[in-house]
């Protein structure tokens, strides 16, 4: 049961402030999932314009509503009438489908805790065997052999695809990080030894996971040793394709063609295409890099310490096991990460791809929509404090069908497009977006804007770049280009029906700090501790326009704070949310929203809105999250719902000696991040 105080919609008068280091995260947290990043400036030190500089464009609002009135999916998609921003009806009548849930209290109990009537199941935990063969967990003898065998650590993003057997399902996985501090007994920090930093490098990159589901319940079961089951780690080989692949900036001395790299390191959020590949966001890449001090030459030292690259040690001290890590060695390596990577679920033997098109940046999403004309337009976001959103549109158009040769053309998508950044412009007087919360005389948070084209296969559309430079050095490039700094630009997400677009902005404590950007109306709060989600409606809906009109959907925070907004909703009937990450739809077309660093006092969670009509803007907690977890990959479906809790037990102080949870095993047991479903009793 919750051990907070707080009514069944979560309220309380008395909502303790988290203080501790920069974010409500643990300090263990922030040291191995971003490499301390909060600790650092935000290395976005550009000076591009932000709202507050410019002239407030006169937008026309009632112009707005009409291009946002019908928005259509190409390709015979479905198409909705837009709730106009701000819609607002009394509640209280029957939930809007998908959602007829008791509301979840925020509490800070070492457990998932779902609704009255759900049910849930640990589907798989950091270690459980996965490949044929792979032995049993066992937290005291742990090796890098058995790891490679077995399901990685803190699982992200997740996706759900259909199996080639009837009742199975395919589930793709992204490992994040590894926490060696509660991973491994006995753990030295400053002398890892090859074993453990082997482990770890097993631990990342990818699982592809054959899961068998019941029928009676939202049960759902490994298939242990399945042909299809993979692991994909930080030492598999993958090939660069794109305009950048082969360039000079991606070559080393392991790879003199700047075509073959081995790993991807820290998958964030990702998405499915349309042809059935897998995406996934290399985001926090630069922490695994050390000795940028090493590097003497101004325009690379720019460059490194604009993707924040370590000028000392790492974290870790992979450099001391593989020189690759040591950029003073190997100064293009850190240029071989960051970017989006593709597999292919349904082939265990494909070599997965770095799509060089798709830019190199702190990666988030990759969730795709077709534009009117058939092409492909995949929304990005930069996770870091004051980077940007980004949006890639192919050149050729998908082909329908699954005969080979769609199949082969459909792969070649991501690699010759037009990679674009994106402007926001308010439409209200900048005097009034006063860094308070408080909305404008206009009464929305909302306005227009661009998207600033970077580059177009190999020619570069940023004066003093050359395309290649633009793909592997994009925040240069967006920075020269003038592109809204953001308050950390976290999963993008298109709404399956409408195509409306919503972007999870996860805070910004440096929002209006001395020196840095002040608010703007599309980040509209100084210190943004609990950020805010903004929805984003192309001109025309159509994904391949230049130009869009947005507002902010959701400003976060404890309901009783008059910075917040919930589409104006009653806020009495909210749930309280904070620090919006990875969000989804259901089929119903409801925004659900997983949360990463709730600092509110209550532990993380997944939360639920509808989007259109009278409970639009109604938030609703659908579950909480153990000690120490945020909520991760969030999958909703008629069935179940699939979560991840990542870094369980992640709290100040915490050791595998010591664990600061001991969720799922129990007492006595290290804390293992986990794939969960939760489902719906049936009413006996
Ligand atoms: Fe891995 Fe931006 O969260
Ligand atoms: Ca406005
Ligand atoms: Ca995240
Ligand atoms: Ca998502």
């Amino acid at each position: 049961m919750p051990d907070q105080p707080g009514d069944r919609t979560g309220r309380s008068a008395d909502l303790p402030l988290l203080t501790s280091h920069n974010t409500a995260r643990s300090a263990l947290t922030c040291r191995y999932r971003c490499g301390d990043a909060c600790s650092h400036d935000a290395p976005n030190r550009s000076l591009n314009t932000y709202f507050g500089d410019v002239v407030q464009r006169a937008l026309s609002r009632r112009g707005a509503l009409k291009g946002g009135a019908v928005l259509a999916l190409a390709a015979g998609g479905a198409t909705l009438a837009a709730a106009p921003a701000g819609a607002v009806a009394p509640s209280g009548g029957r939930p809007p489908r998908g959602l007829d849930f008791e509301v979840v209290a925020p509490n800070t109990a070492d457990a998932v805790t779902v609704p009255d009537g759900y049910a849930q199941q640990v589907v798989i935990r950091w270690g459980d065997p996965l490949l044929a063969g792979a032995p049993r967990f066992d937290a005291r003898k742990q090796s890098a052999k058995a790891q490679a065998r077995q399901f990685g650590y803190n699982a992200d993003y997740m996706a759900l695809l259909d199996a080639p057997r009837r009742g199975h399902q395919l589930l793709v996985v992204n490992h994040e990080y590894t926490n060696e501090q509660i991973m491994f007994f006995g753990y030295d920090p400053a002398n890892p030894t090859r074993e453990q930093v082997e482990i770890a490098w097993a631990a990342h990159g990818l699982t592809v996971l054959v899961v068998r589901g019941d029928r009676h319940s939202g049960k759902l079961w490994p298939v242990v040793g399945d042909a299809l089951n993979r692991r994909v780690t930080a030492t598999t080989p993958f090939r660069f394709t794109g305009p950048a692949a082969g360039s000079a900036l991606l070559r080393t001395s392991a790879d003199p063609t700047g075509r073959t790299v081995l790993g991807t390191l820290n998958n964030c959020g990702g998405g499915i295409t349309p042809w059935g590949t897998v995406l996934s966001g290399e985001e926090n890449f630069n922490q695994y890099f050390a000795n940028a001090a090493a590097v003497t030459d101004p325009v690379a030292k720019a460059r490194l310490a604009r993707y924040g690259l370590p000028t000392g040690a790492s974290e870790r001290k992979w450099e001391r096991f593989d020189p690759r890590f040591d950029i003073g060695k190997e100064p293009n390596e850190p240029n071989r990460h960051g970017w989006v990577v593709e597999i292919d679920p349904y082939d265990p033997t494909s070599t997965p791809r770095k799509r060089t098109a798709l830019g190199r940046f702190k990666h988030e999403a990759a969730e795709p929509r077709l534009t009117r004309d058939g092409r492909v337009a995949l929304y990005m976001g930069d996770d870091e404090r004051f980077d940007y959103l980004y949006k890639y549109v192919s050149t050729k158009a998908f082909k329908k069908g699954t005969s080979r040769a769609a199949r082969e053309h459909n792969l070649t998508l991501l690699d010759e497009g037009t990679l674009y950044v994106a402007k926001f412009t308010g439409d209200s007087p900048a005097a009034e977006i006063d860094g308070t919360g408080q909305l404008p005389e206009d009464g929305a948070f909302d306005g227009g804007g661009e998207w600033i084209p970077l580059a177009t296969g190999n020619k570069s559309h940023v004066a003093g770049m050359t395309a290649e430079e633009v793909y592997v050095f994009t925040r240069l490039a967006a920075d020269k280009a003038g592109a809204t700094k953001m308050d950390r630009p976290e999963d993008v997400e298109p709404h399956p029906y409408t195509g409306r677009v919503y972007v999870a902005l996860t805070n910004n404590r440096d929002r209006g700090a001395a020196g840095k950007a002040g608010p703007d109306e599309a980040n509209p709060r100084t210190g943004n501790k609990h950020g805010h989600i903004l929805e984003l409606d192309e001109h025309r809906g159509d994904a391949a326009s230049k130009s869009f009109r947005w507002r902010l959907m959701l400003v976060c925070g404890d309901p009783d704070d008059p910075s917040t907004y919930f589409a104006g909703f009653d806020k009495d009937k909210v749930s309280p949310i904070s620090c919006p990450d990875n969000v989804a739809f259901d089929e119903h077309g409801n925004l659900w929203i997983a949360t990463d660093g709730a600092a509110l006092g209550f532990h993380d969670g997944l939360f639920a809105v509808p989007v259109k009509g009278s409970e639009r803007g109604h938030v609703k907690q659908f579950l909480t999250m153990p000690k120490g977890a945020e909520c991760c990959g969030p999958i909703i479906t008629e069935d179940r719902v699939l979560i991840a809790p990542q870094h369980p037990g992640e709290t100040d102080g915490a050791t595998a000696e010591k664990p600061g949870s001991v969720w799922p095993d129990g007492p006595g047991s290290i804390p293992r991040p986990s794939v969960v479903t939760v489902w719906k009793e049936k009413r006996r």
